[in-house]
């Protein structure tokens, strides 16, 4: 129904803004693609050696999962029984927003791998689902360094935890946004399977 359709809409378009591509230009860095690995997140824009831009990408990254969340949350209801719930507008708007920023239209669908957004999306979705993403992924960041590692393992979590604290409805999509997120993830797992995979901050 119109609802659905809306809150993939606006999700997909916040989504889709490419926020590190336009900092890293605004900052006087170039185009990020033709930098480290080439993606467009916040850790890439880090390997610029700018942190205030990796900051302001990894933030704005992550309120346009959150926001159109929270839109999708305030503007429809939120249906009660399975499995309406599963395919309301708010995690709709999550995956949504995912898509918009793996895939935006504007550059071609090439985007970015999802970390910081499914972060926002989270924190959208049930603020503990968002702090058991967080702290996945700043356990997991402190021990590796490694900024993939981390991701791969909090959007893992966000799905687990989403099963465990009784948010059965969040599942389906946060599972299917981890499946997407691991698979955008296979150039960084054949460098971690090499011992090849750069530290935070560093290399490409
Ligand atoms: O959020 C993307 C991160 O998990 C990996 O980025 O640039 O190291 O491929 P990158």
């Amino acid at each position: 129904n119109l609802d659905q359709i809306f809150g993939l809409l606006i999700g997909y378009l916040a989504g889709s803004i490419p926020f590190g591509l336009l900092l890293a230009k605004a900052g006087g860095m170039g185009d990020i693609r033709n930098i480290g690995s080439g993606n467009i997140g916040a850790t890439n824009v880090l390997r610029t050696g700018s942190k205030k831009l990796a900051a302001a990408t990894l933030l704005l990254d992550l309120a346009k999962g959150l926001v159109p969340v929270l839109v999708a949350k305030a503007l429809f209801d939120q249906p009660a029984g399975m499995p309406d719930a599963m395919f309301g507008a708010a995690p709709l708007a999550a995956v949504g927003a995912v898509l918009g920023h793996c895939f935006p239209i504007w550059l071609g669908f090439k985007g970015g791998k999802g970390v910081a957004t499914n972060l926002g999306v989270s924190i959208g979705l049930a603020w503990e689902i968002g702090l058991a993403y967080a702290l996945v992924w700043l356990a997991v960041a402190y021990f590796s360094r490694i900024s993939s590692l981390a991701g791969m393992c909090a959007v893992v979590a966000a799905a687990v935890a989403a099963a465990v604290l009784g948010y059965v409805a969040y599942v389906p999509a946060l599972g299917v946004i981890a499946v997407l997120v691991l698979w955008l993830h296979r150039a960084n797992i054949g460098r971690l399977s090499r011992g090849e995979e750069p530290k935070i901050g560093q290399g490409k």
